[in-house]
């Protein structure tokens, strides 16, 4: 498929930190329907991948030639208390989201996560066989067996900790650090028995797009270059802020966070970009050189907002 002008592309959970990369980057190239539940851009309108039925019409009527589902709920310790809703959204929306490209006749993008290994492994490469923990993530490997199973002409594309979306939309790990600092914390708490990949949705959403556009259909790994802890994104995080001095940052294990961040999370979630390195199409960089393209917003956010009080210090562990 060669995106055009002209190409349409229906997009279901854009509303959250990758969404905004993927708007970003495929709205400068051809036509995007980008949909959410919640409504926090201007560009976005409403579809719940948990409703077939309306989910289909409007796609049916916008006649994609694409559709990209980035609907889940991404935070663990909600999706554990909540497992009726995190198995409607993230394994029925995706059941619902293939059927639908099916139905239509269009290929399928769904983003499944790292976090479906036991982490009993250290590197775990496309073909390895994950052992979900967690609800978030037993729902999500469930959303990649039905799309393999069901579907021909789909792209499953693995991410690792997800960094991107800036202060409004970022979820994750750095924002938490950021969140801290801002709030004038000035020592972090931080677990370095806990492994993984970072993935800058912007490089991500650049990445899928140029797949997209070829018929290499099939599950990929796709995480940024150069795997790590915890502690050492926060420790470069810190860095790039220009705060090192300032801030201290305290290694601990996850034992430390076990009330606050009770769902169970692997000890290693590296992945290897295996297939798309062997098929010449590995378009990630190396995480540092992502963080250093990303940190500077919040550089500039530091500098601008009024010093404020230390406050308690809080516990950063996802
Ligand atoms: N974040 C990570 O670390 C990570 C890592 C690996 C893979 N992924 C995957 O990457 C994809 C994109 O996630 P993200 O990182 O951009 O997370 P995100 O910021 O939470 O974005 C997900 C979006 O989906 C929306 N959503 C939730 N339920 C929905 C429903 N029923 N119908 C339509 N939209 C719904 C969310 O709205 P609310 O905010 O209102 O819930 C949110 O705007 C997901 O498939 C996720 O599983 C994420």
């Amino acid at each position: 498929m060669n995106i055009t002008p002209y190409t349409r592309i229906f997009i279901t959970g854009c509303g959250g930190m990758l969404g905004k990369a993927v708007y970003e980057k495929f709205s400068a190239h051809c036509q995007v329907k980008a949909t959410d539940i919640d409504i926090n851009e201007n560009w976005l309108e409403y579809a719940d991948v948990r409703n077939y039925h309306a989910t289909l019409k409007m796609a049916a009527e916008y006649s994609p030639d694409l559709i990209i589902n980035l609907a889940a709920l991404t935070d663990l310790e909600y999706c554990e208390k909540n497992p009726e809703e995190s198995w409607k959204t993230n394994a029925l929306g995706a059941e619902n989201m293939a059927m639908i490209s099916k139905k239509l006749k269009v290929p399928h993008v769904y983003i499944s996560t790292a976090g479906i290994f036991d982490g009993e492994q250290e590197y775990y490469n496309d073909f390895d066989e994950p052992n979900p923990l967690s609800i978030y993530a037993k729902s999500k490997y469930y959303g990649e067996k039905y799309i393999h199973s069901k579907l021909e002409r789909f792209f499953i594309f693995r991410a690792g900790w997800m960094m991107g979306g800036g202060i409004k939309k970022d979820k994750k790990f750095v924002n938490k650090i950021f969140k801290q600092i801002q709030a004038g914390n000035r020592t972090l708490y931080v677990v370095d028995d806990k492994l993984g990949t970072p993935t800058y949705t912007v490089n991500f959403a650049d990445c899928m797009y140029q797949i997209v556009q070829t018929d290499l259909y099939g599950l990929y790994n796709m995480v940024c270059g150069g795997s790590c802890s915890r502690y050492d994104v926060a420790e470069e995080f810190v860095k790039l802020l220009g705060l090192e001095n300032e801030i201290k940052i305290e290694i601990v294990d996850s034992g430390y966070f076990k009330t606050e961040y009770f769902a169970p999370r692997p000890a290693s979630e590296k992945l290897v970009n295996l297939k798309l390195e062997s098929r010449g199409i590995n378009y990630m960089r190396d995480w540092r050189e992502c963080l250093r393209d990303y940190a500077p917003l919040f550089k500039m956010a530091l500098r601008t907002a009024a010093p404020r009080e230390m406050v308690k210090e809080e516990a950063v562990t996802t």
